[in-house]
């Protein structure tokens, strides 16, 4: 999304954060963001239809000519509880305060929506110049460790790297983790980290111990290149095949989607042939089939996806009972034995397949 223009006089309107940021590189933003020096929520309503605002954080979303923006008045914050969301302690502050409760340097950035002119009191566009990613202060980490995750995402997405005072806070958080955090937070950070696809991301990730965040104990870089993988066999879910192969997930809370993918792979033990193959896999979601073949057996995965996840039984219940054979739990075996003649000769015909079913009965 670009930059959105309102025309307004007002010299207490800023964008602010992402989008600042994203237009100094010339790349496209997920959303706009403006604050106005004040209470937006009385002076932003004008811009056009209000789509809902929440006077507690002091934001309001408008729709203005067809694209929804989030105003926000500055706002000052803490972090009363390390790792949990901050606790507004001022609606209407000055710019320079709201700026200071952010994340990054490069996410603290300013434009005046009436002239244009930057404001920039932590050093952003210069940390902007030299691709790096600095905190604001000391406690960033600690105050919210989502930040980390934060961290990485913007590096992979921007190709940037952590100042060196930054990298040390992370590893030093990293070695002093506060489990007591909120892993809603969490998870929707990584969902955007991963689902950015990149075994990049995935390898700092590990090799700097962001991992233990989520999962304390050791894990190692798997064998397989995940983001090939993803790029020869799209999935719905990413980041799951990424997150999901870590050992403890008791954190996390998931979907009914999620937590099947997981517990089917998981579930899943050594394959001894096609059928028992095809047996594990069918029906299952290719995500649950990709963290199968990364952490388990990659051969009997592909096994799989690349020839038997083709083959199917033609015959069908009418067909058997056509043959005079009652409806019970019996059908199931006449299909498997059938499948079973079938992942051994894929040309049979459906002829044949009766023929198969026939002698099984006798
Ligand atoms: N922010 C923060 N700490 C967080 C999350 C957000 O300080 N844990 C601040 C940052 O200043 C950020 C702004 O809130 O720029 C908006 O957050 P968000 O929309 O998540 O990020 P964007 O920077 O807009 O990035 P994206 O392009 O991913 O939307």
């Amino acid at each position: 999304m670009d930059i959105i223009n309102i025309y307004d006089n007002s010299d207490k309107l800023y964008y602010i954060g992402g989008v600042v940021r994203d237009k100094l590189l010339s790349v496209k933003s997920f959303d706009v963001d403006i604050t106005y020096v004040g209470d937006a929520i009385e002076y932003c309503a004008k811009f056009g239809e209000v789509i809902q605002e929440n006077p507690d954080f002091g934001t309001i979303r408008v729709n203005v000519g067809g694209r929804e923006v989030d105003f926000a008045s500055t706002r000052a914050e803490v972090y009363e509880k390390k790792g949990h969301l901050p606790v507004v302690t001022k609606i209407g502050c000055s710019l320079k305060e709201d700026v200071l409760r952010r994340d990054f340097t490069i996410n603290a950035l300013a434009m005046s929506v009436k002239t244009g002119e930057i404001i920039d009191y932590v050093g952003g566009q210069e940390d902007l110049e030299n691709k790096v990613l600095r905190v604001l202060h000391d406690k960033s980490f600690v105050d919210d460790p989502t930040r980390i995750i934060r961290g990485l995402k913007f590096r992979v997405r921007f190709g940037f790297d952590l100042e060196p005072n930054t990298r040390k806070l992370q590893e030093e958080y990293l070695a002093h983790i506060n489990y007591d955090m909120s892993y809603k937070r969490v998870k929707k950070e990584l969902i955007e980290t991963f689902n950015l696809n990149s075994q990049y991301a995935f390898e700092l990730f590990v090799k700097e111990g962001i991992y233990k965040l989520i999962s304390p104990e050791k894990f190692d870089i798997p064998k397989v290149n995940i983001e090939n993988l993803i790029n020869k066999y799209p999935v719905k879910l990413p980041w799951i095949i990424y997150i999901g192969l870590l050992p403890d997930l008791s954190r996390i809370e998931f979907t009914k989607e999620e937590k099947k993918i997981i517990e089917d792979f998981r579930s899943i033990g050594e394959l001894k042939d096609d059928f028992e193959i095809y047996k594990a896999f069918d029906g299952l979601a290719l995500e649950s089939i990709f963290l199968y073949a990364i952490s388990k057996d990659m051969k009997s995965a592909f096994r799989y996806l690349d020839v038997l996840r083709n083959i199917k039984i033609s015959i069908t219940g009418d067909d058997l009972k056509n043959l005079g054979i009652a409806p019970s739990p019996k059908y199931q075996e006449i299909f498997d034995y059938v499948l079973k003649e079938k992942l051994k000769n894929p040309d049979i015909t459906t002829q044949d397949e009766i023929s198969l079913a026939k002698k099984f009965i006798n």
